[in-house]
């Protein structure tokens, strides 16, 4: 490695600092010279200069190599919102592969590789919410899928689903799964998409989701299969092991992803990466975890696994290998785990541990 990255560190609240500069250490030490950028957010950026994720932090965002998060509370909503659709992240990557030495949830012995795209800026998110006073006000003659009005008072919430919005996202489940495709050893499997709705009830916005990723991999030549959410879900837990790449919208990507992390070792060592065109940036699943920040016990691994995902979207896939290797080896020992794995350790003797296996 020559060139000398700039990578943006955005801890965040709670444990997300904590799993961020555990991170970091071991950052150091794959990467000599690294420069960190360390720009203001959150709480402090707030006080200090009004805002929660100020100009000079959205700048360094847009000039750095790489962009690492750690989670928000209730201070850095700002944050997130700038690195998805200020940045237009639109695909969220989330892995969950079982590893050896992490007992899984799971009866049987399933090995799990398994990837979830989730659309990232669309759906739900972010809220678009008010009262059907309003709504009725704008939109009275608005009628539900039975012929009825909607009632006159109460709230709603709208799902925005886009055609663009499908095919951006379809076109990188594609490329990852052919990228997964290509680093597996050949005839172990072939590559499948797995395009997950609730069609059959939102016919016009998840209909479009399905059918416009669908001509995005069958162009491709991907094999392809469909199951309505809570079908998938039920499959996730009852046969993992026959998914490879999972395609859905933005909130069945967020709650699909958290059942898919608890069944191969918990949300302390699920990682996730969110792309776009120009820019990305790389997160743990896991929240702010309030319930255990400042304690110093919070599990870096996710953070750290998404490092890797980080180093290999940087080009740099020996680093990014000699970083998942470390972190195996440390699970499969089994002595030096955080309370979440079952171990005693802090968050920076899990680290340090690693950087020794480096
Ligand atoms: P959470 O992921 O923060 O925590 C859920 C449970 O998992 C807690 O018991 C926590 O202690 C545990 N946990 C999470 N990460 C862990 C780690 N690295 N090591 C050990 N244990 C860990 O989810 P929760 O409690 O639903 O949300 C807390 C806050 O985080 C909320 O304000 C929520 O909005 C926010 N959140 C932020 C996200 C983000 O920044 N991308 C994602 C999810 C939640
Ligand atoms: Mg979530």
């Amino acid at each position: 490695m020559n060139k000398k990255f700039s990578i943006v560190l955005l801890g965040g609240e709670g444990i997300g600092p904590e799993v961020v500069d555990a991170t970091a250490l071991v950052l150091e030490r794959l990467l000599p010279g690294v420069n960190f950028v360390r720009p203001p957010h959150g709480e402090a950026a707030q006080s200090q200069l009004g805002h929660s994720m100020p100009e000079i932090t959205q700048k360094a965002c847009q000039e750095g190599d790489a962009i690492l998060f750690g989670a928000m509370w209730k201070h850095c909503a700002e944050v997130i919102r700038y690195l998805r659709w200020g940045l237009e992240t639109y695909a969220n990557l989330r892995p969950a592969k079982t590893r050896p030495g992490i007992k899984s949830l799971l009866k049987k012995e399933q090995a799990i590789d398994l990837l979830i795209v989730r659309e990232n800026l669309e759906g739900e998110y972010p809220a678009r919410e008010g009262t059907l006073k309003e709504f009725n006000s704008h939109w009275g003659e608005f009628k539900d899928a039975l012929g009825r009005s909607l009632p006159a008072e109460g709230l709603f919430a709208l799902r925005l689903s886009t055609e663009e919005g499908a095919r951006r996202v379809a076109k990188i489940a594609v490329q990852q799964a052919e990228r997964r495709n290509r680093a597996r050893e050949s005839g172990v499997r072939e590559p499948k998409i797995t395009i997950v709705t609730k069609q059959n009830v939102l016919k016009r916005t998840d209909g479009l989701f399905k059918d416009t990723v669908e001509q995005v991999i069958k162009a491709a030549g991907i094999a392809f299969d469909h199951y309505y959410v809570d079908d998938a879900c039920r499959r996730l837990v009852s046969h993992p092991e026959s998914f490879d790449v999972i395609l859905t919208p933005n909130l069945f990507g967020d709650i699909m992803s958290d059942i898919a992390a608890e069944l191969v070792g918990g949300l302390g060592i699920a990682p996730s990466g969110c792309l776009g065109d120009r820019y990305s940036y790389f997160e743990s699943v896991h929240g702010s975890a309030p319930d255990i920040a400042g304690k110093g016990i919070a599990n870096p691994i996710a953070t750290l696994f998404s490092a890797q995902m980080m180093l290999e979207h940087l080009q740099l896939p020996e680093e990014a290998h000699r970083l998942e290797q470390a972190v195996q080896k440390l699970l499969l020992e089994g002595k030096i785990l955080t309370p979440d794995l079952g171990g005693k350790a802090t968050t920076m003797e899990v680290a340090k541990a690693i950087i020794a296996l480096i």
